[in-house]
């Protein structure tokens, strides 16, 4: 048994994945599925908050980011991975905990503000109650641990608040769930900016060999060296950060680095190399990624499987959560449609 805990955890789908996805957090759930309980969240919801206005691209955007993540080595058989609105037990969670919220705490959320100001136009009410959606999501599951980058923290801290509300109002339910912070940096896009979608700074974990050689080639570097023999700037440039996360061959990076200092490499030989050692690192993610694309239908029905599993988890605790606020007629007439509720039904209705 998996002793340390439940982990939920999840991504929007925001359309394929990268290599910041990978590195950033990817890599690290794949591991924590040899000590955790796993629930992985395809946060199609979360998505519309930005996105809602283009409807012929969520469907395919989901399975994308699915088959990327089974290509990075999430494994079903010991993972749950699941497809949020397929279960309406997470926005129906969300209205019932956003009786919790004040509006002005949701104001103040960093990421709500960012995006305000990003936005060209007022800000949607979903957009506003975000972060109670995700409160939603882990709590549901009861999960202890989620694992995030550093700017999901504020979601964190409001759910902790929300479970600790929860609790205080109408009795013990709920966790404090942790944050588990990736210990690798962030890496960088191909200008240095971060690496992100709609900056055109991406590395796709599905590019082909050609593509990623192409951007390789077209990376920000030292933009103080002119000239190859310039002595060379290694710290701040994305082609030795990319060297010292893909390359194993330790020994080449140190040469590699020591040469570019004193001048002795150029720009063009090391992005060469880089983009070898890059197609080589993706090469076996890639092989299963084909694999898996070829059989969309499988990756549809291995959705669909993990979300039968998540939903009578989400089912009870939703009815808990209904119990206890007063809504035991609903919480009755909840279970019994659905069928599935361990609550034996009684009372003058049955
Ligand atoms: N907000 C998260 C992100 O942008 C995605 C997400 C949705 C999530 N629900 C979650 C992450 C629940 C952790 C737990 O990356």
């Amino acid at each position: 048994m998996k002793a340390k805990g439940t982990i939920l955890t999840g991504h929007r789908t925001t359309g394929p994945r990268h290599l910041g996805h990978l590195v950033g957090t990817l890599q690290t759930w794949v591991r924590l599925q040899d000590e955790y309980r796993c629930f992985f969240l395809l946060a199609d919801l979360h998505t519309l908050t930005t996105d809602y206005a283009h409807p012929e691209t969520v469907r395919a955007n989901a399975i994308d980011v699915a088959i990327d993540w089974l290509a990075a080595g999430i494994d079903p058989q010991r993972s749950t991975l699941m497809l949020q609105s397929a279960l309406p037990q997470h926005a129906e969670l969300a209205l019932l905990l956003s009786m919790l919220t004040s509006v002005a705490r949701l104001e103040r959320v960093p990421t709500y503000k960012e995006q305000v100001q990003q936005l060209n136009l007022q800000p949607s009410l979903g957009l506003l109650t975000y972060p109670v959606l995700q409160a939603a999501d882990i709590l549901l599951y009861k999960a202890d641990t989620v694992p995030v980058g550093g700017d999901q923290l504020p979601h964190l801290e409001l759910t902790r608040e929300i479970a600790r509300r929860f609790n205080q109002l109408y009795g013990e339910l709920f966790h404090e769930p942790q944050a588990l912070l990736s210990a690798t940096p962030r890496l960088p896009g191909t200008d240095n900016r971060t690496m992100h979608s709609s900056y055109g700074n991406a590395i796709y974990l599905r590019d082909t060999p050609e593509e990623t050689r192409r951007k390789v080639m077209e990376m920000y570097t030292d933009p103080t060296r002119i000239h190859p023999t310039d002595p060379g700037h290694v710290e701040g440039n994305p082609v030795f950060d990319y060297m010292d996360v893909f390359n194993p061959d330790r020994g080449e990076v140190e040469d590699l680095k020591a040469r570019y200092r004193l001048g002795k490499v150029g720009d063009v030989a090391v992005k060469q190399r880089l983009s070898e050692v890059l197609n080589a690192y993706l090469a076996p993610l890639r092989q299963r990624r084909t694999e898996l694309a070829a059989h969309p239908q499988e990756i549809v029905a291995l959705l669909m499987s993990g979300t039968d599993k998540a939903r009578p988890i989400a089912q009870q605790t939703l009815e808990d959560v209904m119990e206890k606020m007063g809504l035991n007629l609903g919480r009755q007439f909840a279970a019994s449609v659905l069928g599935q509720s361990p609550y034996p039904i009684s009372g003058p209705f049955c």
